[in-house]
This record gives structure tokens, C-alpha cells and sequence, in this order.
């Protein structure tokens, strides 16, 4: 289903494009032991909510799954993925705030999403939430990266919607670049809710990012992202 955030998203595509420099050392977190050990079992699916131009799911092959599904609302995200030519991989156009993802039920081992949470309001993160359990097959991982709270202080319009959840909309970025810090008790409790078993909160420092506006942040060796994993029984 189409939305004003498609239309709104090759802007997105644009700047976010410019930050990739942030994007690889970040995502090298998801990549942990458990995640390489399950993937060394033959025939395993795994899916990249959020996938972007495709920089982690790329890495993912790598690691040789059975499949590999990415899906992004950004239509100029997802042509630049699909270039990729990634083996025994799908790429679909969705929007994972209120619409179903196109993967059948228990279908997925390991799912991921780097840094697309926080541009999901906070029912917006239960339903994709719910959408990821019902994906997953049971026994299945989610890991996914979103922006540590430490963010929030360094943003000019913010405002508190309640004492998890701050929200932010940048000057210069698209309607899609909205974007809500959570404290990491905030997903933990929403996991948990959708059924998950919580597992493992990781916080991660980023030494030498010089952007602007967390330069002091980063300096200080103050985590920018937080990783949460969580399985499904
Ligand atoms: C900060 S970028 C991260 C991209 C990629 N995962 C990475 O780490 O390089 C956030 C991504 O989430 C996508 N996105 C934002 N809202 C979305 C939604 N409602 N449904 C699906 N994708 C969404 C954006 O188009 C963008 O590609």
C-alpha cells in the first residue's frame, strides 16, 4: 500500500547514503558469535527489516545462508540492494509500521534490523514487533540496533512522550528520518510482551565519529547504539 512516506523517502535515501561511513562499523556488531555459530547450520533464512541499500545484508550472505529477504519502505534504498546481486536473495518494497511483511509464518531463523526502530512510533514498534514473532520460527533470533538515549540529548527539537520515549524530528531530513529514543527497557518490555525471550542488551561505542552533533558524545567513549537480541520459544 502506498503512503505519503514513499513519496517522501528519496531525500532519506540521500543523507543516509552520505552517513555509510557509520553504517559498516555499527552493523559488524549484529554479526556476534551466536549469530555466525547458527549460521554455520545448513539452510538457514534470515531477514534484514530495514535493509537499506543492503550494506548488512550483503554481509550476511556472506555467511552463507539457504535466503536472505530484505525489506525496506524506500524504493530507491531497495533498487540499490537489489544491484547488489546478493545470491538466493529477495527484496521487497513494505512498510513495516502497520502493513503485514510478505514472508509466510515461521519461515525466518535469524532476523535483523539496524537502526530502524527508532523511526517507528511506539505502537508502530509493537506491530512490527508482532510481525517479527510471527515470522520467525521457533527457537528463531531478532537482533536489532537502535539509537542509545545518549542521542537524544544531542538533537535541537525534542520532546518527551513519556519517560521512555523521546522524539525527534531532525531540520533537514524527510518525514521518514523521524525519530523516537527509547530506553532500552522500553524494547526489553515490548519483547517480552510480544512473546520473546529477552536475552542480550549490548551497548555499543563508536570511537571516531566525528559528526558534529555526537562528536562529544562519541569522544567521551559514551555508547551510540544499544543491540538487542531476544528468541522466540
Ligand atoms: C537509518 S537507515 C538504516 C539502513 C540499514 N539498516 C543500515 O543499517 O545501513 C533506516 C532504514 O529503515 C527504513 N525504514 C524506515 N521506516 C521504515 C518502515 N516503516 N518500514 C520499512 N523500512 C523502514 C529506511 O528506509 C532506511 O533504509
Amino acid at each position: 500500500m502506498k503512503n505519503k512516506k514513499f513519496e517522501a523517502t528519496f531525500e532519506f535515501a540521500k543523507n543516509w547514503l552520505n552517513y555509510k561511513n557509520l553504517a559498516g562499523p555499527t552493523q559488524e556488531v549484529m554479526i556476534t558469535p551466536i549469530v555466525k555459530q547458527k549460521l554455520k547450520i545448513a539452510g538457514i533464512s534470515l531477514c534484514d527489516l530495514g535493509c537499506g541499500d543492503g550494506e548488512l545484508t550483503h554481509k550476511l550472505s556472506e555467511l552463507n545462508p539457504k535466503e536472505v529477504i530484505g525489506i525496506d519502505i524506500n524504493r530507491t534504498l531497495i533498487k540499490l540492494a537489489i544491484k547488489r546481486q546478493i545470491p538466493n536473495s529477495t527484496f521487497h518494497l513494505c512498510n513495516a509500521a502497520y502493513e503485514k511483511l510478505p514472508i509466510m509464518d515461521s519461515a525466518i531463523d535469524l532476523f535483523f534490523s539496524s537502526n530502524m526502530f527508532m523511526h517507528l512510533n511506539n505502537d508502530e514498534v509493537q506491530f512490527s514487533l508482532k510481525e517479527c514473532y510471527r515470522v520467525l520460527k521457533n527457537g528463531g533470533q531478532i537482533s536489532f540496533l537502535v539509537t542509545h538515549l545518549n542521542w537524544a540529548k544531542s538533537n535541537y527539537i525534542l520532546k518527551q512522550v513519556n519517560d521512555d520515549t523521546f522524539y525527534t524530528k531532525r531540520l533537514v531530513w524527510s518525514l521518514s528520518a523521524v525519530e523516537h529514543y527509547r530506553s532500552t527497557q522500553f524494547y526489553s518490555n515490548l519483547l517480552t510482551d510480544t512473546g520473546f525471550q529477552f536475552f542480550q542488551e549490548t551497548d555499543v561505542i563508536i570511537p571516531n565519529d566525528n559528526r558534529l552533533n555526537i562528536r562529544y558524545l562519541s569522544q567521551a567513549g559514551l555508547p551510540l547504539f544499544s543491540l538487542l537480541c531476544a528468541f522466540k520459544p
